[in-house]
């Protein structure tokens, strides 16, 4: 007798998702798309090709139609045996509030003690669903997983346009969109163990027949949330099927699963959308701000972190100075950056000290109470940097507990910015983090920001914690501790921001942001690159958590020179934030710097809470332009990339303002060069920007815009 004996139709505003149980007692899926006027037509056609809501290594055999040799989980048994089969037994919701739905499916295999539960939970409003799996052992014996998916999609289309977002070190989210050929097969994956996006972002964008495009078409768009190694897949098989899997990747061991015990897969977030790109995050962005990242719906502080500006060369002096600079221009918090602890082995370099989080007491001899005394004088916020998982070998904690750093047996251990990895899969090491953040934000209440930075790599990956049975679990125990850690400290200073930083752009994903208030997006703050990242980001993330700072120019990173209004017009599109050593200023850069922070202040609900709209793309034209819009206000930011003599570029078509409302338009943050419109303050109507466009003078290479249009009653 089926436990489910109707269709199941689960809806968001726009989606619906329609499920069914087989004969054998199997939950397939019948549609997945654009919500129906009547939702049963979606059986209406018969759904004897349906693919299986999640699939076992069985069940990529025994599915001829559809199959692509794919499934989403793979269990070698006590007995030794490769085999799983799963019949559906129970099913529940529950209704979290009016938003949020929560289906639990339970399957069990009538050979084996295993019981999966597959979980959706449908975020209405938001039109964002959310799929992870718990495997529970319920043997005596341990089992070995080889594969663990958070779950796949099915489409069936003639062609398939994927998009992924590659990543490196100073040079993060950057998207290429490939047609996947039939017969073909495309992956994303990370295998860093600490980090999962230094190697691209763990998300994807599946577009329907045409490529993706801002504005109509059939797109889906995918993230997990998991900051370890993943795998994102897509195989486009001979029967014109694509199926896309996604999880954490357990590879190269399997994954020893204890006796009694369970495994809970990430969080796999889909959003579909029938009107293109631009439209599907924009339902991402509304999730994540409601549920996806720390107090997504608060403001975010503008700040100058020491990095760039003094990077270690600092006392005492030093850094009050530059307070004092910071609270005169306007900015609200000032981080202290890497450099500030050590004693026996100080942190003059990154050679050595990390692990000893003491303050370095000839560089800083009034503490750490001295800088948040001074920022409370000045009557701005202060935050610090740390890197709570790393040791270097020169340092009193590696001295003390060298088994507490990631290493093989018999092998000397790669060091990779002259540092190790602590092997958070071990509860002392864990405990030994927590209480580092204890005794800081105990001791020091005033701190209120911390950038938790994490630089390297898992290289030899081996635990003296970990028995030999249990070695292939060190990477996603690993990851399992830092989120342990996170929901600790978290739990106890909820105050505090926190910004995930990983060598630049190394954390950018939904497992991190649940933890954390932003991200440091790439450690190349080069305007015009980041022009190219910060667009790629936005594909997933809002704009609220895209950490985007002002730096010197020319640029540390690259060496290029770029107008200090380009710089900040990059800048003011995220939350935005300084990276110099503004004492460095000269009185042009300090006045300007603190009309265009006096604007971001003013302007920032729009940026930080507004819809995104995506309309130039710099991948494809020489202009690039986005733009927020929030209630009656929008902010538009557009570049000029590059300019050629004899190229005009055509008038920007804006996106998302209201056509029967007239706006007044009114350019922020104007230099020397002159306004680039002829429109400052006039009054104009939204179906004129939408259909004619806005005309900009661009005459040089990176010049840009920032334009600030509200409806006038
Ligand atoms: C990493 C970070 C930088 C900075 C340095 C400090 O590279 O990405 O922003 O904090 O570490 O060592």
């Amino acid at each position: 007798m089926p436990i489910l004996t109707e269709p199941l139709h689960l809806h968001s505003k726009h989606t619906q998702l329609s499920l069914f149980e087989d004969e054998q007692g199997q939950i397939r899926v019948a549609y997945f798309g654009t919500r129906l006027h009547d939702e049963s037509d979606a059986m209406s056609m018969g759904c004897d090709q349906a693919p299986l809501l999640y699939s076992t290594y069985a069940d990529s055999f025994s599915t001829p139609r559809n199959a692509s040799g794919e499934y989403d989980l793979c269990i070698i048994q006590a007995d030794g045996q490769i085999s799983l089969a799963l019949v559906h037994e129970h099913y529940e919701k529950h209704s979290l509030d009016k938003d949020r739905h929560e289906h639990i499916f339970t399957l069990k295999d009538p050979a084996y003690p295993v019981k999966i539960e597959i979980h959706l939970c449908v975020y209405e409003q938001s039109d964002t669903f959310e799929q992870w799996v718990s495997i529970h052992n319920e043997s005596n014996t341990g089992i070995q997983l080889l594969r663990a998916s958070s779950g796949h999609l099915y489409a069936k289309a003639n062609h398939y346009f994927i998009t992924g977002f590659r990543g490196t070190w100073g040079g993060e989210s950057l998207m290429c969109e490939t047609e996947l050929a039939l017969g073909h097969e495309i992956d994303f994956c990370s295998d860093t163990g600490t980090k999962a996006a230094q190697e691209g972002t763990p998300g994807i964008i599946i577009a329907l027949n045409e490529p993706a495009s801002e504005t109509k078409g059939e797109v889906i768009l995918g993230s997990l949330a998991w900051s370890g190694n993943y795998r994102l897949w897509c195989k486009h098989n001979q029967h014109h099927y694509l199926y896309a899997g996604v999880g954490l990747d357990i590879t190269p061991a399997p994954y020893q699963l204890d006796a009694h015990s369970q495994f809970e897969t990430p969080k796999m977030i889909w959003v579909y959308s029938d009107a293109g790109k631009g439209e599907a995050s924009r339902r991402l962005h509304r999730w994540a701000r409601q549920y996806g990242i720390r107090h997504g719906q608060k403001e975010r502080y503008v700040l100058l972190n020491s990095w760039e500006g003094v990077y270690f060369n600092f006392n005492e002096e030093t850094l009050y100075r530059m307070m004092e600079r910071t609270a005169e221009m306007g900015i609200e918090l000032f981080v202290l950056d890497d450099g500030w602890f050590g004693n026996k082995f100080p942190r003059n370099h990154d050679k050595a000290g990390l692990g000893d989080w003491e303050i370095n007491h000839t560089k800083l001899p009034d503490g750490i109470r001295g800088l948040t005394e001074k920022a409370k004088a000045l009557g701005i916020r202060f935050g610090i940097w740390l890197e709570p998982e790393m040791v270097n070998p020169e340092s009193c904690l590696y001295q003390s507990h060298p088994d507490w750093a990631i290493q093989l047996n018999h092998r000397e251990p790669k060091r990779e910015r002259h540092q190790l990895v602590l092997d958070l899969s071990n509860p002392a090491v864990r405990g030994y983090i927590i209480n580092v953040f204890r005794d800081l934000l105990t001791s020091n209440p005033d701190i209120d920001y911390i950038k938790w930075d994490c630089n390297r790599k898992i290289s030899d990956p081996g635990s003296t914690y970990l028995d030999a049975s249990h070695q292939g679990n060190l990477a996603i125990d690993y990851v399992r501790g830092y989120e342990e850690i996170l929901r600790v400290i978290t739990a106890e200073f909820p105050h505090v921001t926190i910004q995930a930083c990983s060598a630049g752009g190394g954390r950018i994903d939904y497992g991190t942001l649940k933890h954390y208030h932003e991200f440091w997006t790439s450690d190349n703050t080069d305007a015009v690159e980041r022009v190219y990242m910060q667009w790629g980001v936005s594909h997933f993330f809002p704009a609220i958590a895209m950490a985007a700072h002002v730096t010197a120019s020319p640029n540390h990173q690259t060496g290029r020179s770029t107008p200090l209004k380009f710089r900040f017009d990059v800048a003011m599109s995220g939350r935005l934030g300084f990276e110099l050593q503004p004492c460095d200023m000269n009185d042009d850069e300090v006045n300007y710097a603190k009309q265009a922070l006096s604007e971001y202040k003013r302007i920032r609900p729009i940026i930080q809470f507004g819809d995104l709209y995506r309309l130039s793309n710099p991948w494809k034209n020489r202009v690039a332009a986005h733009m927020f819009v929030h209630g009656k206000r929008a902010i538009l930011f557009a570049y000029l990339m590059d300019k050629w003599l004899a190229d005009w570029p055509p008038k920007l078509k804006l996106q998302g303002l209201n056509p029967q409302a007239r706006y007044r338009l009114t350019e922020l943050n104007v230099d020397d060069s002159g306004f680039r419109t002829e429109s400052h303050q006039r009054i104009v109507g939204g179906d004129y920007l939408m259909n004619s466009g806005l005309l900009i003078h661009w005459r040089r290479p990176l010049q840009s815009l920032c334009l600030e249009l509200e409806e006038t009653d």
